[in-house]
């Protein structure tokens, strides 16, 4: 039986499953920049966020951060939750790089006085604007409570995330994580859903600030696959298949 594509995004597809509570997220190879004016198929790409975003989602789940992940089912593929996604980009900055350094003309590297949280819309026609917490509650995209969940949650997964890059001699310049609601009984709780993996965080080496990220293809860097790979052969990652 072909699966049907409920949702075709930039460098994943979810898929119906049998289970109406269930989908099955498929990572692909594509890699985007810029809204797409930026576009490659990175051969193995897909297989090594999947591996990545699962190792991550399972080491919050174990450490109180409730999200999608369900299993592992193929080496692009997982079971997750179904959730209706918050069409919000939340963005935790520990240090200025990317988008942040041409906005305010400060030096990529500098460290942030303080742990910034940022949101932007998912809408690519415009490109994912910057919105505040005002414009999340007058449009409706998120009530006050669940933002105040999404940052609490935002701010345990930037703790969690820094001790265990760290651990491995990495450092958590920046990441986008995006979260959902999951129903039961007319109930919904706001939970950890997409991805996580180098596709969406900033990750350079910590004696060589080397970018081990998605920066190596929006610059043009190269290296990207090896550099994912050094990622996952530093969490212990299991890459005997690909
Ligand atoms: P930025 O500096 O380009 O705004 O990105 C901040 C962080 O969020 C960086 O780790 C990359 C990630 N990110 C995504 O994963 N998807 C996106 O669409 C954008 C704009 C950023
Ligand atoms: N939103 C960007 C894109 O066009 C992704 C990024 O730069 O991370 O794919």
């Amino acid at each position: 039986m072909t699966k049907k594509v409920l949702y075709e995004g930039k460098a994943k597809q979810l898929f119906e499953t049998e289970k109406p509570s269930e989908l099955i997220q498929f990572f692909k190879d594509d890699a985007t920049a810029f809204n797409k004016k930026k576009h490659e198929i990175i051969d193995s790409k897909g297989v090594l966020n999947n591996l990545i975003s699962e190792f991550i989602f399972t080491y919050l789940g174990n450490n109180n951060i409730p999200n999608h992940f369900i299993e592992r089912l193929s080496p692009r593929e997982q079971l997750i939750k179904k959730v209706e996604i918050i069409p919000i980009e939340v963005v935790v900055r520990n240090i200025a790089a990317g988008t942040f350094t041409n906005r305010f003309g400060i030096e990529e590297g500098k460290n942030l006085p303080k742990t910034l949280i940022e949101f932007n819309l998912k809408d690519d026609e415009n490109d994912d604007p910057l919105v505040s917490e005002e414009h999340m509650k007058v449009f409706g995209w998120a009530k006050e409570n669940d933002i105040e969940t999404m940052k609490k949650y935002a701010f345990e997964i930037n703790n969690l995330l820094s001790k265990l890059f760290k651990k491995i001699n990495i450092i958590l310049v920046d990441f986008k994580i995006e979260f959902g609601r999951y129903y039961s009984n007319n109930h919904y709780d706001i939970i950890l859903a997409d991805e996580i993996s180098p596709d969406s965080c900033r990750l350079w080496d910590m004696s060589s600030n080397k970018k081990l990220d998605k920066d190596r293809f929006r610059r043009n860097l190269g290296g990207l696959i090896e550099a994912y790979k050094e990622v996952a052969t530093r969490l212990k990652i299991d890459l005997s298949d690909i």
